[in-house]
């Protein structure tokens, strides 16, 4: 990946738009609601997030084009993925917009086909990047239209790697990284990272009995991952004092009911979010603290009675002082069931994009943008 120091090309970079066709890769990969007669867009965050980069080109007289994946089709056109809802969405939201088919509907986009990249743009006289959930995937919409057309980030884009690139280089002290989700795999990455960076690493979601289990506890039938203990027990080792994990864990018990555990679970139980004493405790870190980030739910938290742990995390990041910024996916995903999504600082449009930006202080499509003929 090319260095991560050089400028990024912004908006006004791109001089006078009147009369240009934009083209604007956009992250529209939105959730669906297929259960009815009419697919529904159940949280048009994204699409509604991309608006102030489009109605800065729309309003200095640019020709905007969209484009964007939604899902993962296998590279075919299939009905099942078609743009279509985020089209109307877009165009009550931005009319006069145009949007294109499905990237992914083209095997080229994820192969980075430079043919599929001449395709794409063909009469545009511009690129804007604002698909920051998209930008660690080396796509040809990504990394291709910059190699050759000028090019900026959109305002989207350019807050992301603003806060996240300012959690990575430029830490408030105290700063509280909590982490939660399924797996340690996904996440070991950043996990590494942050600890050189944050003064302590809250670890909540099912990842936390893989560390119960690298300890020696034992952790009845609780989801872990066997091949990642002998890591869980080496990063306790280098870096226990930084590590805060759960001291007491709710869950169902062998004969299936609700029941509140220590830290050891006996047979055939499993656990499925933290417990009281943990969530309380897991708030006072983050009361304490100047900077926070959270990714992944503490637990199940879309079976009521183990939401108490996400909840009350969300809540202590909604109640502190401190700076704080939310990993998208599930965790965002659980601040607006809790409907406290406008009481944090920042919500990221991006998964897996906002880790490996934490992870590498780099994405391949900001290298994409330094090196546009423009920058
Ligand atoms: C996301 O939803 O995280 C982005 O849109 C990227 O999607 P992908 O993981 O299918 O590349």
């Amino acid at each position: 990946m090319a260095s991560n120091t050089g400028r990024i090309p912004v908006l006004e970079d791109l001089g006078d738009v009147a009369g240009r066709r934009v083209l604007v890769r956009t992250d529209f990969n939105v959730p669906l609601d297929r259960s009815g007669d009419e697919v529904r867009i159940t949280d048009d965050f994204r699409i509604r997030a991309a608006l102030p980069t489009i109605e800065w080109l729309v309003e200095r007289g640019a020709q905007v084009v969209c484009a964007s994946h939604l899902g993962r089709p296998k590279g075919s056109p299939d009905p099942k993925y078609s743009m279509e809802p985020v089209r109307a969405r877009l165009a009550d939201l931005a009319p006069g917009v145009e949007l294109l088919e499905n990237l992914r509907f083209d095997p080229g986009e994820e192969s980075n086909d430079p043919a599929f990249t001449e395709r794409l743009i063909d009469g545009i006289d511009a690129y804007v990047n604002d698909a920051f959930g998209a930008s660690h995937r080396a796509h040809a919409s990504i990394v291709g239209p910059p190699a050759t057309l000028p090019s900026a980030m959109g305002r989207l884009l350019q807050r992301e790697v603003e806060v996240l690139g300012g959690l990575r280089d430029r830490p408030k002290h105290p700063f509280v990284a909590v982490l939660g989700g399924a797996k340690i795999s996904d996440k070991l990455g950043v996990v590494e990272a942050l600890l050189n960076v944050v003064d302590q690493l809250v670890i909540g979601g099912a990842m936390c009995f893989t560390f119960f289990a690298a300890q020696g506890k034992p952790i009845g039938d609780s989801l872990f991952e066997p091949d990642m203990v002998d890591t869980c027990r080496r990063l306790l080792d280098e870096h226990g004092s930084k590590l805060v994990l759960p001291d007491d864990i709710v869950g169902v018990d062998a004969s299936g009911e609700f029941a509140t555990f220590g830290t050891r679970l006996p047979d055939e139980a499993k656990g499925f979010d933290i417990g009281p004493g943990s969530a309380a405790a897991f708030s006072d870190v983050v009361m304490d603290a100047r900077m926070v980030f959270w990714n992944g739910p503490m637990g199940m938290f879309e079976d009521e009675r183990f939401a108490n742990g996400t909840r009350t995390l969300a809540q202590a990041m909604a109640d502190t002082k401190a700076f704080t910024v939310v990993g998208g996916g599930d965790s965002a995903a659980a601040l607006a069931q809790f409907r406290l999504d406008d009481e944090v600082d920042h919500v990221s449009t991006g998964g897996g994009a906002s880790l490996e930006l934490l992870e590498l202080g780099d994405l391949p499509g900001l290298a994409a943008l330094r090196g546009a003929p423009n920058a």
